[in-house]
């Protein structure tokens, strides 16, 4: 049994540092200890990682929501790994659907995970269909997903990824409707089947899978009880410190 998990993804929120000091502070007061049972881990914008570094680091691990496909260099815009580790960022998340729609490809993603992994910052990789089909191919698209993304990579080092199964359909305000804890359940054991399969590995146990779309402080427990998950991937209801704790639980 792995420790349970769970990553909130704060996306492009708050929107001002005002707002993100009145956030850290609610957080703060909310979660004053780290939780003994769950590894709680927050990702907020790069802007505000040393703002909350300074008031969250004793309650709540850091998450950052991608990393530079590069360690330095001509890369406008884009912050390294290891910057992120000097900040005291431990998770990543890597090929977030809203990523992959700015084209952020497979083999862009592969290439983090291996940069990420080689500073010791665990990676989670995102996967998931954009839609579900009655052809069911979006299990062929998942299995391209993982096939791609973790190509080359060491099978010792499977212990050290992470996999969010998103289904896009179900993520954020407009999600189609929620995916259920059986939909999740059956493509966590496909996950693990083709990670498996790819790495010829018998022992599936290693592999860490998450996951994410619509998460809230209702259905998290079903998810965690039935989805066949290690935790949870939230988004919105993250930045809502009680919707937070609740979803956490004990
Ligand atoms: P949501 O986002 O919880 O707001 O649906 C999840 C995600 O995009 O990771």
């Amino acid at each position: 049994m792995h420790k349970k998990i769970i990553v909130g993804n704060w996306k492009m929120n708050p929107s001002s540092e005002k707002e993100a000091k009145v956030l850290f502070r609610l957080f703060s007061k909310m979660f004053p200890n780290k939780n003994k049972n769950t590894d709680v881990v927050v990702c907020p914008p790069f802007v505000y990682i040393p703002l909350a570094k300074k008031e969250l680091k004793k309650s709540l691990i850091l998450g950052s929501q991608t990393i530079g496909p590069e360690e330095k260099g001509a890369y406008t815009g884009e912050v390294s790994s290891s910057m992120l580790v000097d900040l005291g960022v431990r998770y990543v998340i890597i090929g977030h659907s809203e990523r992959r729609m700015l084209g952020e490809t497979d083999s862009i993603l592969n290439k983090k995970i291996k940069l990420s992994l080689s500073k010791g910052v665990t990676p989670i990789l995102c996967v998931g269909e954009r839609d579900r089909d009655a052809t069911h191919s979006y299990f062929a698209f998942i299995k391209e997903q993982l096939e791609q993304g973790l190509l080359g990579i060491n099978k010792k080092s499977l212990k050290d990824i992470i996999i969010a199964y998103e289904p896009v359909w179900a993520i954020g305000k407009d999600a189609l409707r929620q995916a259920t804890p059986e939909e999740c359940q059956e493509i966590v054991i496909y996950i693990k089947k083709v990670i498996s399969e790819f790495f010829n590995i018998k022992n599936i146990t290693d592999i860490r899978v998450l996951y994410g779309g619509s998460v809230d402080e209702k259905n998290a427990e079903i998810f965690l009880k039935n989805g066949g998950v290690d935790g949870l991937l939230v988004g919105r209801a993250s930045l809502e410190p009680s919707a937070f704790k609740k979803i956490i639980g004990k």
